[in-house]
């Protein structure tokens, strides 16, 4: 993580800092997001039952060249926003609290997902699928689309200068299938939001927004949550479009 991270800082000047609208911040990925990444980005950070404001007390920024070592005042901005996905009226109110907090948006990471699994033969579990593409595919396309329309498709310029991006946190589960494991749904949402990211990114390159997927195994477990979070920062300082990266074991 420390060469990663070296390479990371190495590539952004101090003056630069984006502004990232994190959907999901009290989750595994989320969490690492703001303590790993949070001096590279300035976050609007969006929890659901989390705490944000112990969370935020909670969260120790560390630098990660010198990981022991607590750095003062590392951090240089972060607005928690509390939102529930499963409220259509959730969407507007992001978009509008991210905007008003850092005047503009750089970065969208969805990181907000809602796990139910069960078994594709039962018709109750296929009745409740709906709710699961709702969190994990509308809201999050329907969040990058409004700022889109608030902000992004009136300055095209600034969107390339700034490389403007969303990242949707996919799965290898959208292109694997693991027998008995329940993840018909989950499955069908992560494959869904890939295909949804590539579509978006077809339609948002005439304003010059970019839309790429990472796609990670098991974490922390199989791999990293460094090695995703990596992928993740990579992925947001190159200038790609329509990419999905895959985050496996070598
Ligand atoms: N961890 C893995 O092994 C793995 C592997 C492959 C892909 N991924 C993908 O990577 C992303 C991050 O995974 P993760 O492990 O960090 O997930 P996680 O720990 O389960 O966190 C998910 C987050 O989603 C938020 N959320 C759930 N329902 C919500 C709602 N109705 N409104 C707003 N927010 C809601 C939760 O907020 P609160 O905590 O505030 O309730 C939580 O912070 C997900 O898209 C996941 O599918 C994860």
């Amino acid at each position: 993580m420390a060469e990663r991270a070296e390479e990371m800082i190495g590539r952004q000047s101090p003056g630069d800092t984006r502004v990232c609208l994190l959907l999901g911040a009290g989750g595994r990925l989320g969490r690492n997001f703001c303590r790993y990444l949070g001096t590279q980005y300035r976050i609007a950070a969006v929890y659901h039952k989390g705490d944000a404001e112990s969370v935020r007390h909670q969260e120790q920024v560390i630098d990660p060249l010198a990981p022991d070592h607590q750095p003062p005042q590392m951090r240089t901005c972060f607005y928690p926003i509390v939102a529930d996905l499963t409220d259509p009226k959730s969407v507007e109110r992001i978009a509008e609290l991210a905007l008003a907090a850092f005047g503009h948006v750089d970065l969208i990471v969805n990181g907000a997902v809602h796990y139910d699994l069960g078994p594709g033969i039962s018709i109750e579990f296929l009745e409740r699928l709906p709710h699961q593409f709702t969190i994990n595919v509308v809201r999050p396309l329907q969040v990058a689309v409004e700022v889109y329309q608030r902000s992004w498709r009136f300055t095209p310029e600034e969107n390339r200068l700034l490389r403007r991006n969303v990242i949707n946190l996919s799965s290898v589960a959208a292109l694997n299938v693991y027998p008995a494991s329940g993840q018909l749904g989950y499955s069908s949402c992560k494959a869904a939001l890939v295909m949804a990211s590539r579509h978006l990114a077809s339609e948002l390159r005439p304003t010059e927004v970019r839309v790429n997927v990472v796609a990670p195994n098991t974490f922390p477990g199989i791999v990293g949550v460094e090695q995703v979070l990596a992928t993740l920062y990579d992925l947001d300082s190159g200038s790609t479009t329509g990419e999905v990266r895959v985050v496996d074991r070598e």
